[in-house]
């Protein structure tokens, strides 16, 4: 089949999934998504409002207090099962949408992005059964237990880097805690979450305990987070808009967990494996067209090899396959819209300004046909950059490294912190002690050595400082979904003394 017959095949409306069924907008309105490698349209979505949202919340509020927590966790943890075969067998499908949908390479939808969600779902199928409280040893004649119960109905606001991973992350544990979810897909990417809702339905979950709402974050989002009838929210995206729905939710006292940006340190020492080392670099900036919250964008190398190594990282920078997503050759396809396509290339301007050199890139490829018209990038190396730049502290969301050189350890780690962000680190040597040091000093939520961007649902993920708080997969997620009830017994029998009657 033909990369054009593809795009065809998948080009659909969708309404809003609302309690169990299909409705349009109560505006009626609509918004179009294009296909990013080529601009041309691809889905025509119905558009959630405030009203929308309403009703989205009402029927999570009903299927939380009906249905859903009358089920048993067995009931639950089958359901999140039979939902991670479904994606499973639709596999090739899902990554030939999300591929469609947000460009990027149909190698890593296919490989990485598909198997994920299954894994996600899953993994946290299992932990269904798995929520427990405890029986705390308090002195006297007294017993005194804690129930793990749900929160209840939570928002779910993701982005459109990873569409179908970001909404497994959010649902997956959500649901295995028995809560009910409005998600809310980003504008940019909605088509694979309406695929997923096919998938829930079809799993046999009740009515009403997921709620999937396309629609703009302005007006959607803004009112699914500051929505008096959600009772948490859960949001991956900018830092911008995260300290917006932190704002919002205040009001509430909504329940909020945040995974924002990052401008992750990735370190090369002299004494490491220089190739690997290269690998390691690329992996950390070019996956996914850059557009990666946890990217290596600020690539600290040791003086002593900063030379060759880039003249190995450029090489192989030089060799990436841009192109039709749908090739299975194709390494890195375009950025996900026209926006962030812009962005990308004002922050070459900017580093241009600021005296870095851009030393592969800089520009976008020139590629034939339909594709003249896609968003995409090429990768791109600025040297020569220092720490304070605007190109090293703000995130670019792009195929964009900045490389910084260092001589001095302790001065690397101070800089390595030096930044708004928290989100992940890496380092590549093959001294353990200093691997090790390294992991202690670095304020990052993950941080890899040796390797880049492995991910698997039982570890956990987040940041420290701007770039968020709480931590998704792993049985850390859990907390974000789960509250605790402290029960007392008393055992004596007798009445309390305390007031001598
Ligand atoms: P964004 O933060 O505006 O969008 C992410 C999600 O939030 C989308 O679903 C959007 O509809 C929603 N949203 C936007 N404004 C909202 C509001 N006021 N209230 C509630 N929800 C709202 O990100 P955007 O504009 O797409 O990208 C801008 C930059 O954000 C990127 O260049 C990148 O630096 C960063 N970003 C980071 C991500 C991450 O994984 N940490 C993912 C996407 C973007
Ligand atoms: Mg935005």
């Amino acid at each position: 089949m033909s990369s054009a017959q593809q795009v065809e095949d998948t080009t659909k409306n969708y309404q809003l999934f609302i309690d169990g069924k299909w409705v349009d907008a109560e505006s009626g309105k609509t918004f179009s998504t294009p296909n990013p490698a080529t601009g041309e349209l691809l889905a025509e979505v119905a558009e959630a409002d405030k009203v929308d949202i309403d009703k989205a919340v009402s029927a999570a509020r009903r299927a939380f207090e009906g249905k859903w927590s009358k089920m048993s966790a067995r009931d639950r943890g089958r359901l999140l099962y039979k939902l991670s075969q479904l994606i499973d067998e639709h596999s090739a499908e899902l990554a030939a949408i999300e591929t469609a949908d947000n460009g990027k390479p149909i190698k890593e939808s296919l490989y990485v992005d598909i198997p994920q969600v299954v894994e996600n779902f899953e993994y946290f199928a299992g932990w269904a059964t798995k929520i427990e409280g405890e029986t705390i040893p308090v002195p006297g004649k007294m017993f005194n237990y804690t129930l793990r119960e749900p929160i209840g109905v939570c928002g779910q606001i993701i982005p459109w880097n990873f569409p179908l991973l970001m909404a497994a992350w959010k649902l997956a544990p959500a649901l295995a805690a028995g809560n009910t979810v409005v998600l809310k897909p980003a504008e940019q990417t909605p088509v694979g979450a309406m695929e997923l809702a096919k998938l829930i339905q079809e799993a046999g979950f009740p009515e009403g305990v997921v709620n999937v709402v396309p629609g703009y974050g302005e007006t959607a989002g803004a009112a699914l987070a500051g929505h008096p009838g959600i009772d948490k929210v859960a949001f991956t995206g900018s830092t911008e808009v995260g300290k917006l729905i932190a704002k919002s939710a205040a009001d509430n006292l909504t329940k909020v967990s945040l995974e924002l940006g990052g401008k992750a340190p990735n370190i090369v020492f002299a004494d490491s494996d220089l190739d690997q080392a290269v690998a390691g670099a690329m992996m950390g900036i070019f996956y996914n067209q850059g557009q990666v919250c946890c990217a290596g964008s600020r690539l600290f190398v040791e003086e002593s090899v900063k030379d060759e190594f880039l003249s190995k990282l450029s090489e192989r920078a030089e060799r990436i396959a841009v192109g039709d997503p749908m090739d299975k050759a194709t390494q890195m396809g375009p950025q996900v819209s026209e926006e962030q396509l812009n962005r990308i290339k004002g922050y070459v301007e900017i580093a241009r300004g600021e005296g870095a050199a851009v030393l592969v890139g800089g520009e976008s490829p020139k590629l034939e046909g339909a594709f003249q018209k896609g968003y995409f990038f090429r990768p791109t190396i600025f040297a020569d950059v220092n720490n304070k730049m605007r190109v090293a502290q703000e995130e670019i969301f792009g195929p964009v490294v900045s490389v910084i050189s260092f001589t001095d350890e302790e001065d690397l780690i101070k800089q390595a912190n030096d930044t708004i962000y928290g989100l992940s680190a890496g380092i590549w040597t093959q001294d353990i002690t200093r691997a090790h040091r390294f992991a202690k000093e670095i304020k990052a939520g993950v941080v890899w050595i040796n390797t880049y961007n492995m991910f698997n649902a039982a570890s956990p993920f987040g940041g420290y400082k701007q770039s968020g708080y709480g931590r998704e997969m792993g049985r850390h997620a859990l907390d974000l979904y789960t509250q605790v009830k402290s029960v007392w017994v008393d055992l004596s029998g007798r009445p309390i003394g305390w007031f001598g009657n």
